[in-house]
């Protein structure tokens, strides 16, 4: 099974498990200082965030890249609009499909956590070389400190792994490598505890 077969009922378990939280901290970024003119949104998956976006940034053009067709064809449904472009590729090998493009900002909602540190490694520097140098990288994802946020991540990861081709095992430490990668972070907000977070990243 693949994030095909759980586009139906992603939004869905998704409310079941953390309410409206999820989607609070994707729409944080549509509070940005400098709205962005070319927007790379990473896995949307089935564009919830995107609906907002082209609302929230009537000027702007997207690219959305997701390597699942339902997600994708979900969020096509969604976002009825000539102002986004939908590519269905695997970010894992290379971002080739939007050579020669670049972006002022570009949004990773729940989908760093998809992937290992090394994978990671290998993906920040090459979105990273499609960016103006001003861009602003919007990132919402979990935070797990407490005891209770750790066990149910944990649960979260054994349910993605065997239902999904999820690699990952645990959550990576994605905000070292984008630091590393000369990118540092300003918190946009949090929810459930901390448990959620939003943050935007530039290049100092
Ligand atoms: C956990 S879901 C997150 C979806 C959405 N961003 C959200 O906020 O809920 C991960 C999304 O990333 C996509 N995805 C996972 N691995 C990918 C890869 N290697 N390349 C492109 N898309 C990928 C999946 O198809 C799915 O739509």
């Amino acid at each position: 099974m693949s994030y095909d077969a759980l586009a139906p009922v992603y939004a869905t378990l998704e409310r079941l498990s953390f309410g409206c939280a999820l989607q609070r901290a994707r729409c944080a970024s549509l509070q940005a200082e400098a709205v962005p003119a070319n927007v790379l949104v990473l896995g949307d998956g089935d564009g919830r965030f995107l609906e907002q976006a082209v609302k929230a940034w009537p000027s702007a053009t997207f690219v959305m890249v997701d390597q699942s067709a339902a997600m994708l064809a979900m969020a096509k449904r969604r976002v009825d609009t000539s102002r986004v472009r939908f590519l269905q590729a695997d970010v894992r090998e290379s971002l080739g499909v939007i050579e020669g493009e670049r972006f002022d900002a570009v949004v990773s909602h729940f989908f760093l956590d998809c992937f290992t540190e090394t994978m990671i490694k290998r993906l920040v520097p090459d979105v990273a070389a499609r960016l103006s140098s001003h861009a602003q990288w919007f990132v919402s994802d979990f935070a797990a400190k407490a005891w209770w946020q750790r066990g149910l991540l944990w649960l979260m990861y054994r349910f993605f792994h065997n239902l999904t081709e999820t690699e990952a095992w645990r959550l990576p430490e994605y905000g070292e490598v984008l630091s590393r990668a000369g990118f540092s972070s300003k918190r946009l907000g949090n929810w459930r505890a901390g448990f959620v977070v939003a943050d935007v990243w530039r290049r100092d």
